[in-house]
């Protein structure tokens, strides 16, 4: 069942771009210490484990909040990191694994937003 809702994920951004070069290199360090063992290397995921990349919820900081800060998915197995990292270190993730899905596009790995 995992298998087919993860196949069923369309490969493409679910937000325009933003933020900095900064920023995003803040994110790719939090995201390769605090992210990177469950959801896959730079961002691309495994199978089980939503790759972030195409998650709608990379799209919207407060829902993006609630389930990275506020632990809103702790049942599933997805756990609050708001002791361990700062808004501005959630914040860069965010941004960064958005980067990282106009990047796939970019290198014909994904396709682009069809409304957007
Ligand atoms: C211990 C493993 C683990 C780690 C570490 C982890 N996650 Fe998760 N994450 C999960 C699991 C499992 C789910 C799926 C929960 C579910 O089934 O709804 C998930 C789901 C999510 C979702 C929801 C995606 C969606 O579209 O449903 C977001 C956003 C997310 N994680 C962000 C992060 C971020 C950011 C980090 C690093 C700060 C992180 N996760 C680290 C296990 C992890």
């Amino acid at each position: 069942m995992p298998a087919a809702l993860v196949d069923n994920v369309v490969r493409t951004p679910q937000s325009p771009m933003f933020g900095e070069p900064d920023q995003h290199q803040l994110g790719m360090q939090r995201y390769a210490e605090s992210c990177h063992f469950c959801h896959g290397a730079f961002a691309v995921g495994g199978g089980v484990v939503p790759d972030l990349r195409w998650s709608a919820l990379a799209a919207n900081e407060q829902a993006w909040d609630l389930v990275v800060r506020e632990g809103a998915l702790e049942k599933q197995g997805m756990v609050s990191f708001a002791g361990r990292l700062s808004k501005e270190d959630t914040d860069a993730i965010r941004a960064y694994v958005v980067q990282q899905a106009w990047l796939a596009v970019a290198n014909g790995d994904a396709l682009p937003p069809q409304d957007g």
